[in-house]
């Protein structure tokens, strides 16, 4: 996830960016960036690669006086990771300087608005635009603080900005939208930070910016005013963090704050692929003839990168009618595949390093099949070597144990059904719109089922002793227990196996005491029966089941079983990225309560770049 700070004060500014950006180091980056704003103008330093070589670049920020600047670092997700796409973006008229997180959903339009008007673009940021937009209406109405309150008008999406002008070196301008951007106050200055972190060794006397709002800060103070321009009154906050709890955002670990994440991220992945009710992947170079005459589709991927796939083999058959053949990439890789020209391969990995999964790749692509990859980090060897790239934007993932990077994953995989089907003609107008209109409002139900951790806690502890656990389920609830399995035994080290529920009684069924924990997963409704005859039987064989279910069934199978966790109905392809909340919830807590390292598990590592 890119992280910003920006100064105004009485100190030299670059090296309290180069400080603060060094904090933020650890969400990730690709690349980092100052500029500052001195008596000879503004001057800006970019550089890609670790934070050190920014550093070097400008003898630890001596080379750049002046006691105002911005400072960003970049994880990639418009554009390669290089110096150019490196923020601070500068306006053509090398005035305007400006950092942002988030996304610029409407920026290719006003970026091609721009370049008619005879306006240059150097990066292939939707950042960039902003920078020349206020330039643009800049040198229109000749008033700064006009000018931005139209740019704000203008963007549409996600944002945090913080921006520096060459005309106004005592004044720092900074906007949030959907994007988190805090004000920091101290007797030297006043400072803008996306995170908490880069400020705890200035000041710990914050406020928190609201959507809408824009401040305006100097030397002396901060001045915040909402849409309309009214001034507001923030509410100033005391941190007392340390340094350790102020990077996982005041949470125990990465892996509990990445959970809780995961409604942006799904926001962030799809927000901008659904525009007017429809699909767009304007990321995707496929032509619609090409889509149409995809013959069988293979999804590669390991770990959970490949329960993805396995929800996505349900889902895409259902909706493009073609066979979906889901692949473990370490046996498709030496299993001599019949793939090749007309056939599609989904590479589906986070990292984008895999070596299995890549080395899938190869041998598909060298047998004349079109690769599509849906991968989180932007310019990773995968996205590189594939046809065709959707990434994820799920920001960077340091607990070793995925969850948003999932999420997103089945979320992308979902919209490619959609937008292939739609041209294909084999998804229903009833069907489409009602995965449309849910998928927009998955974030809001991914919001309601992370609200209850505190039950998901308390059935935690009662699972914490088991030493064996059962997933069962069918359709998209057995591709869903195998995620909650993994969680499970990769976290808290307690075996665990995922079976299909039919499955059950060709072997299995044998394993079943008095006492062994089953967690049975019954989302599915057109399965449902069949579901809880398997409850029944395993209960019969002196089992403790935990239900996992929809709210519709959530009071009938109280009455039935011990332990029941229940998600909000939705379209019931989509299922999944709501089940999947609290058996990672569930495998957390468990881990919690065994004391287990649960961001960096045993003999685990977060990129397997190795056989
Ligand atoms: C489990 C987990 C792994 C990864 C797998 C593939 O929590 O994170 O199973 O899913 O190693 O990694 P990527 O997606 O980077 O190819």
């Amino acid at each position: 996830m890119c992280g910003i700070i920006g100064f105004v004060g009485k100190e030299q500014a670059a090296p309290i960016l180069l400080d603060g950006l060094r904090r933020l180091e650890y969400r990730g980056y690709d690349s980092a960036g100052i500029a500052v704003c001195g008596e000879d103008g503004l001057r800006v330093k970019k550089a890609r690669g670790r934070l050190q070589v920014l550093s070097d670049l400008t003898h630890a920020g001596a080379d750049l006086p002046g006691v105002l600047g911005i400072g960003h670092t970049r994880w990639a997700t418009h554009g390669e990771p290089n110096d150019v796409n490196a923020h601070p973006h500068v306006s053509q008229s090398g005035k305007i300087a400006v950092v942002h997180n988030g996304i610029i959903e409407n920026y290719a339009e006003l970026k091609g608005q721009l370049i008619a008007k005879g306006y240059t673009f150097r990066s292939e940021t939707d950042t960039e635009v902003v920078a020349q937009l206020l330039d643009y209406y800049y040198a229109d109405c000749q008033d700064f603080f006009e000018a931005m309150t139209r740019v704000l008008n203008a963007v549409e999406g996600a944002y945090a900005l913080g921006i520096v002008c060459a005309d106004y070196p005592d004044r720092m301008i900074a906007a949030r939208k959907d994007a988190p951007l805090l004000l920091g106050y101290s007797e030297n200055g006043s400072f803008i930070a996306s995170d908490v972190t880069a400020l705890i060794r200035h000041t710990r006397d914050i406020a928190y910016m609201d959507d809408g709002e824009m401040a305006v800060l100097s030397a002396g103070g901060i001045r915040v005013y909402d849409r309309l321009m009214r001034p507001v009154e923030k509410e100033h906050h005391h941190i007392d963090w340390d340094v350790d709890a102020a990077e996982k955002g005041g949470y125990d670990h990465f892996m509990l704050k990445e959970i809780l994440e995961q409604p942006e991220a799904i926001r962030k992945a799809t927000a901008a692929r659904i525009q007017e009710g429809r699909v767009v992947l304007s990321d995707l170079a496929m032509t619609e003839e090409e889509i149409r005459s995809i013959g069988k589709i293979y999804i590669i991927a390991c770990g959970s990168s490949y329960h993805v796939g396995m929800v996505g083999k349900y889902n895409l058959e259902r909706m493009l009618r073609r066979t979906v053949e889901v692949c473990l990439a370490s046996e498709f890789r030496y299993s001599d595949p019949i793939v090749g020209e007309g056939d599609l391969v989904i590479v589906i990995s986070q990292s984008g390093e895999t070596l299995d999964t890549m080395a899938a790749l190869r041998e598909a692509k060298k047998r004349g099949a079109r690769i599509l990859s849906i991968v989180n980090v932007v310019g990773s060897s995968i996205a590189r070597e594939s046809d065709d790239v959707l990434y994820t934007w799920a920001g960077p993932e340091i607990a070793v144990a995925t969850t948003k990077a999932y999420s997103t994953q089945m979320a992308v995989l979902n919209l490619v059904g959609l937008y292939f089907g739609d041209i294909m003609g084999t998804v229903s107008y009833e069907t489409y719109t009602a995965m449309v209109r849910d998928m927009q409002q998955l974030p809001e139900k991914m919001e309601k089922v992370l609200k209850d951790t505190e039950a998901i806690h308390a059935l935690a502890k009662e699972c914490a002793d088991k030493e064996d656990v059962f997933f069962i389920g069918r359709n998209l609830d057995y591709a869903l227990s195998l995620e909650g399995s993994l969680k499970l035994k990769e976290i808290s080290y307690i075996h665990s196996e995922a079976y299909a529920s039919g499955e059950l009684k060709h072997g299995t069924i044998s394993l079943i005491e008095d006492g062994t924990l089953v967690i049975a997963l019954s989302t599915y409704e057109p399965l449902f029966d069949k579901a809880m005859s398997n409850v029944v039987e395993v209960q019969a064989r002196g089992a403790k089941v935990l239900a996992l279910t929809t709210e519709k069934h959530a009071a009938d199978l109280a009455q039935r079983v011990p332990m029941v966790l229940s998600v909000p109905e939705v379209q019931q392809m989509l299922l999944p990225q709501l089940g999947v909340l609290p058996l990672q919830l569930l495998a957390y807590y468990i881990a919690l309560e065994r004391g287990c390292d649960i961001d960096k598990p045993r003999n685990l590592a977060k990129s397997v770049t190795v056989e």
